[in-house]
Order: C-alpha cells, then structure tokens, then sequence
C-alpha cells in the first residue's frame, strides 16, 4: 500500500514511534528491505536520492517501489531524499512520488522559505508530501557535501517561522548527526530537538542516523524525531556481504549467487533498525 509522507509519519507520532526511511539504489536493496517491513509488519519509506535516480533510473526506481507496494502489504511511502534541483523534484513528482524533501539548507533563511514554499504549492496540489530541512547537516550523502566548518545546527525559533511559513509536513534538523562513516561516537543535540519540537507543528526528521548508538536513536525519538534516516549502514552490510563471498568463493560468477547473501544482510540490519525505531507490529491497513 501506497500511501504519503504526510499519512505515514502522522501514524508514526500518533503512536510514538519513527518510520524508518532506508535508501534504494537497486532491486536487491528494495526487496531486502520490503522483506524486513513485510516480516516485522512495519511501515517503510523507500527514498532515493537524485544519484540513486541518475543510477538507476526513475522509472526502475518507481516500478520496483510501486510492484513492492503491491505485494506487500504494509504502508509504504516513495520517497526523494535531499531534492536540490527543482525540475528533478518536478520530475519524482510528476512519476508518482509520495513524497519529496527539497534541499534549500545551503540557502539563508529567506531563500529556503521561498524555494521550499514554491514546491509545497506544487506537490500539495497534487496531494503530495514534502520533508525540507533548516540548518546544515554535515557529511556527504551523493551530491550534498557539508564540510565540518559549514556544519550549523537547527534554530528553534527560526525552525518555528520556516514551518509556518513553508507549510511542509516534516522537517529535517541538524542536531548533531552526520551523513557518511562516523569518525567518532556522534554528540546529538536533545535539548535542541526537545526544543524544536515544542514549537513545531510537523514531524521531525534526523539524517545522518547510521552508525548512531541506539540508546541515542531511542532518546531522540522519544524526544519527537519520527523519521530515521538510513543509508551508510545498508551500503555497509552490503559490501561486507560481497566481499566475504567473493574472498570464499573466488572462482563464483553467478550474480545471483553473488547478491544473495547480500540481500539477506541488508534485510538483517534493516530488522535491527525498525525494532530499534519502534516501528514492528506498527503497519496499519
Ligand atoms: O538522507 C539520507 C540519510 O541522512 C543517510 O544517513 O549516511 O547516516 O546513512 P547515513
Ligand atoms: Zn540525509
């Protein structure tokens, strides 16, 4: 079942728990995690990130989340992740995206608002959702590159006046996380989302989230975040998996037999996630 940002995080803070949104590039990621929702009853965001549509191309990317939506039956939300180009943003929309995030975070305040503003008006008239963010969040995640020095959290107050503002239905924050490998523990900032979302109206998002102790995540979502971003650590049980494989079956050619076992290591650290994220057995009808 298909269904909009809007209507899956709306469960999720009804309920007290966050919506795991995994990153997609190809048909084994999306059937690893669809295993994982489908097994522990969660509900999913599927998000692909403007590389990830480079890569494998929108209509591979929405057939493969549309027949997942089909045989699966859990809400299940198409979602881009970290839209900086307008027409691209135009385009997911235009092929049947839930849901969009436009990245307008490297812009002052007053240009976010109106470019995150134009496209709340275009994909709300449409019934489609939209996620932006407010303040810098630092790594890489494909194209958006945030230095350590360019790093600036979220103001509440300015996070209170963006939403008002820009209408959006979730708002992503920076707290303290980062996209990319860690290199050390990852120092979240509580009292700033405490903050935010006592003034906020929307469901908060945090980037970043892979390699982020769990005891953290818990605190965070039980301090108002309701979207967990996951990217890192899915390409990290990915390439372990196929690597491993390859060192012990050297002389093995078989795609198939390649990818297997990766498949199945993706959907293992997906599983981890949504328990940790609350979201097992949450899956509505
Ligand atoms: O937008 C995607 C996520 O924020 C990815 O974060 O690199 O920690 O997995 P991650
Ligand atoms: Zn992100």
């Amino acid at each position: 079942m298909l269904v909009t940002g809007k209507q899956i995080l709306q469960h999720a803070d009804e309920n007290g728990y966050a919506v795991g949104a995994f990153n997609v590039n190809n048909m084994e990621i999306i059937q690893a995690i669809a295993a994982a929702a489908d097994e522990l009853r969660a509900p999913i965001i599927l998000q692909a990130s403007q590389g990830a549509i480079k890569y494998a191309g929108i209509e591979y990317i929405t057939a493969l989340v549309k027949t997942t939506a089909e045989k699966i039956d859990v809400p299940i939300t198409l979602h881009l992740d970290h839209g900086t180009d307008f027409n691209e943003i135009i385009q997911c929309i235009r092929n049947g995206f839930t849901s969009v995030m436009i990245d307008a975070s490297k812009y002052d305040l007053e240009e976010n608002i109106r470019r995150t503003k134009e496209i709340v008006r275009i994909a709300h008239s449409v019934g489609v959702s939209v996620e932006a963010e407010l303040g810098k969040i630092g790594g890489t995640e494909d194209q958006v590159v945030v230095s350590d020095a360019e790093v600036a959290y979220t103001d509440p107050e300015e996070a209170r006046i963006f939403v008002e503002e820009t209408g959006v239905d979730s708002l992503a924050v920076a707290v303290g996380t980062a996209h990319g490998v860690y290199k050390g523990e990852p120092k979240v900032d509580f009292d700033r989302i405490r903050e935010i979302d006592s003034v906020v109206s929307v469901p908060l998002v945090l980037h970043g989230s892979s390699g982020v102790p769990y005891s953290t995540l818990e605190k965070a979502i039980s301090l108002g975040i309701r979207k967990v971003n996951i990217d890192t650590d899915i390409r990290a049980s990915f390439a372990r998996a196929v690597g491993d494989f390859i060192r012990e079956n050297p002389d093995e050619i078989d795609p198939r037999k390649i990818l297997k076992p990766a498949r199945s290591a993706m959907s293992e650290t997906v599983k981890e996630k949504i328990r940790v994220f609350g979201s097992d057995g949450k899956a509505w009808k």
